[in-house]
C-alpha cells in the first residue's frame, strides 16, 4: 500500500467514525444521557482497559479499525458522561476529592468530609461525577445556601474536583454547567461560590454588589442570578461545610469549604 493509500485509508476511517460516532450520540441523547467529547492528548491510563462508553455496535467498530488509528483514536478522544452520583460512586468521589485538592495550598483539605457530611444531611440537591472509560475522574456538588433577605431556592457551588492527570480538559467545565443545568431544571434562582473569579466567570459566574459572603474578600465571591434578580444580604452556606472528619460541620454557622474558606485569608 503507498502512502497515500494509507493516508486515504485512515480518513476514511475517520469519516467513518465520526459518523458513527454522532449517530452514537444521537441514540445516547434520545435515552436522555449527556455524552461530553473532550481532548484527550495523553495515552489513556491502565483504567483505560475497562469498558468503555461505547456500547458494542461502537466497539466492533472500533475492533474493525487497524491497530495503529486505534490507537491513535483512543489516545485523542475518550467520551465523557456526566451523570448523578450513585452509592457505588461514593469512595471514588472521595478518592477524587482528596487527590484534587491534596497539592492546592490554600486547602484545608477537608473538601471530602464536607461531601461525605452534605451528603448525609441530604443536602446534595445536585451532586455529579464525570466518568471516562469507567472511571470516575471528576465530581461536582451543589447544596441549598440560605439567604439573609429571604430569597429562596439559591444554592451553592462546591466541591468541585477533577484528577490532577485529567484537569484542563475540558471536565470541569462539563461537570459545573451541567450542574447549572440541573439546577434550573429544579427552578433554581440563583448559584454562587467562593473560587478563582478568572476560571468562573468563564462559567458565567460575576460579583454581584450587594450580595455578600462575610469574611472572604469580595473578588472571590461570585454568583450567577438564573432570574435576572440580584438578591442583596449575606449568604450562609450550609452547615455541612465545617465538616472536618473530627464531627466538626453540625453546629457553627458554616463558612465555606476548606479551601473556600482559606481563600479569605489568602490574595488571589
Ligand atoms: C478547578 C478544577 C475543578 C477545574 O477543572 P478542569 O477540568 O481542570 O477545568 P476545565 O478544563 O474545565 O477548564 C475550564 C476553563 O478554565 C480554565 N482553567 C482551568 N483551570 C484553571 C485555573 N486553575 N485557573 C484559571 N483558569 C483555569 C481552562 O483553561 C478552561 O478555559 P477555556 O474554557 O477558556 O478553555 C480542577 O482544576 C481541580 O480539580 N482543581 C483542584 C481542586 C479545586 O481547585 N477546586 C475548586 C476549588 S474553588
Amino acid at each position: 500500500m503507498t502512502k497515500i493509500d494509507r493516508v486515504l485509508k485512515k480518513l476514511s476511517e475517520l469519516y467513518d467514525f465520526n459518523r458513527k460516532l454522532k449517530a452514537y450520540k444521537l441514540r445516547e441523547a434520545r435515552r436522555g444521557v449527556k455524552i461530553w467529547q473532550t481532548q484527550i492528548t495523553s495515552p489513556c491510563p491502565p483504567s483505560g482497559e475497562n469498558p468503555s462508553r461505547f456500547d458494542s455496535r461502537e466497539d466492533e467498530f472500533l475492533d474493525s479499525l487497524s491497530d495503529s488509528f486505534q490507537k491513535d483514536h483512543k489516545s485523542m478522544n475518550s467520551q465523557i458522561t456526566i451523570r448523578n452520583e450513585t452509592e457505588a460512586d461514593v469512595d471514588a468521589i472521595t478518592q477524587v476529592t482528596v487527590a484534587a485538592f491534596k497539592t492546592l495550598e490554600i486547602s484545608r483539605h477537608t473538601e471530602q468530609f464536607i461531601i461525605s457530611v452534605l451528603r448525609a444531611a441530604k443536602a446534595l440537591t445536585v451532586s455529579l461525577v464525570a466518568e471516562l472509560d469507567g472511571r470516575v475522574v471528576g465530581h461536582v456538588a451543589f447544596s441549598p445556601v440560605t439567604l439573609s433577605d429571604g430569597t429562596h431556592d439559591w444554592y451553592g457551588l462546591g466541591p468541585v474536583s477533577v484528577l490532577p492527570d485529567y484537569q484542563r480538559r475540558g471536565i470541569g467545565k462539563a461537570l459545573i454547567q451541567e450542574g447549572l443545568s440541573r439546577l434550573k431544571d429544579l427552578n433554581a434562582r440563583g448559584c454562587c461560590l467562593v473560587g478563582h473569579p478568572e476560571y468562573y466567570r468563564k462559567l458565567g459566574f460575576k460579583n454581584m454588589p450587594g450580595l455578600v459572603y462575610e469574611g472572604v474578600p469580595p473578588e472571590v465571591f461570585l454568583s450567577l442570578s438564573f432570574d435576572g434578580q440580584t438578591p442583596q444580604g449575606t449568604v450562609t452556606f450550609h452547615e455541612g461545610f465545617n465538616a472536618d472528619g473530627k464531627g466538626g460541620g453540625t453546629g457553627a454557622e458554616a463558612r465555606g469549604s476548606g479551601a473556600l474558606e482559606a481563600l479569605s485569608s489568602k490574595e488571589v
